[in-house]
């Protein structure tokens, strides 16, 4: 007999992002091959007609494991008895916006996402939101749900981390499979941290391998953070089918377990590493049985402390503007 289908959230269902997240999550890449899922897809008003036509795309993939897709504009239904969330839509910058407009019109989405989020979806939902700005988007839908758990949910810092695996396996000349132990620290932002200082090869120290502080300081550190920028700038439109493909790593491994692997998720803090407790940063962390566990007891240097202190601040501030302080 099949298992019950998972009720799957998407929001931004029309967009590029989901234009590729949607196909792999109907493929089975995060539940697994095993693991019937039903789509419940949020868009504006405005798109439902796009969502209409993906949806007649995924009909078209004959996706066994699909068993059926609900589309609508009303939050409330999008979250009814979800099982999973991937919160994807949000609102981009437009022409003269600043940047606190932007906090506070994304402020306003995920209010509304939060108080449909507390009142439908179930206690043990896993929720990541990748919506920029994420880790402040993740804050006030987390504020707004007062009685679902704040360890549930997550924001996406995951594409940073395959980002700064990639990018240190070529410098240091080995497949990218083999690289262990790489940590995203912080915001999704060019303030974050990817910390090579725990990263290994085989059992052997990248950094060591590399021996290049400099390069690390001012290429590597920086190239992950800007990462995002330079697609934008070469493609005309930001990052989708990686950012997708980040997001099924993030919710595979928290769903699966990342077999004793460290993986970087933004999660809400419980006042380690320098982060004052509450705010919703990347950390190293180790998934199994359904559950992520913050890797412990690292040490954190100077240099690194310093750049920490940046990306919370950062943090900090983003949360005060999202709410009109
Ligand atoms: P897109 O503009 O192609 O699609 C966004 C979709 O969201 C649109 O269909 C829009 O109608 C919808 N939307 C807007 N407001 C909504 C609301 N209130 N409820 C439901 N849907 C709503 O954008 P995209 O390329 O798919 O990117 C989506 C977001 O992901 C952007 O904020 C982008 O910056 C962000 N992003 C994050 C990461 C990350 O690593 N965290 C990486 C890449 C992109
Ligand atoms: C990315 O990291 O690719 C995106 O968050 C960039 C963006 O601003 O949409």
């Amino acid at each position: 007999m099949s298992r019950p289908a998972k009720r799957v959230t998407v929001t931004g269902a029309a967009g590029q992002i989901c234009y590729a997240l949607l196909f792999r999550l109907a493929q089975g890449d995060v539940f697994g091959r095993d693991q019937p899922i039903i789509l419940q897809l949020l868009d504006l008003p405005q798109a439902q007609a796009a969502v209409r036509g993906v949806v007649m795309e995924l009909e078209d993939c004959a996706f066994p494991l699909l068993q059926d897709v609900v589309i609508t504009d009303d939050p409330a239904v999008a979250f009814r008895d979800a099982d999973a969330a991937f919160l994807v839509g949000s609102r981009p910058r437009s022409k003269g916006m600043e940047r606190a407009d932007l906090l506070l019109a994304n402020a306003e989405i995920f209010k509304v996402q939060g108080k449909a989020l507390n009142e439908n979806a179930k206690r043990d939902a896993k929720v990541i939101v990748v919506g920029n700005p994420a880790n402040t988007n993740a804050g006030i839908l987390s504020a707004f749900a007062p009685d679902f758990p704040k360890a549930n949910v997550t924001a996406m810092v995951r594409l940073d981390h395959n980002r700064a695996l990639s990018l240190l396996a070529a410098k240091a000349g080995v497949p990218v499979s083999t690289v262990e132990k790489m940590i995203i620290w912080g915001n999704h932002s060019p303030t974050m941290l990817a910390d090579w200082r725990y990263a290994t090869s085989g059992g052997q120290s990248l950094s060591a391998m590399v021996n290049d502080e400099a390069w690390y300081r001012e290429t590597f550190i920086p190239k992950v953070g800007q990462r995002g920028a330079a697609i934008i700038e070469a493609r005309g439109a930001s990052s989708a089918a990686s950012a997708a493909n980040a997001a099924i790593d993030h919710m595979h491994d928290w769903v699966q377990g990342s077999n004793g692997g460290w993986v970087s998720m933004a999660i809400p803090s419980d006042g380690s590493y320098g982060i004052p407790e509450g705010i919703i940063a990347g950390v190293p962390v180790i998934c199994a049985d359904g559950e992520y566990q913050r890797v412990t007891g690292l040490e954190i240097d100077a240099f690194s402390a310093e750049k920490i202190a940046v990306t919370v601040n950062e943090l900090q501030s983003e949360i005060s503007a999202a709410l009109g302080k």
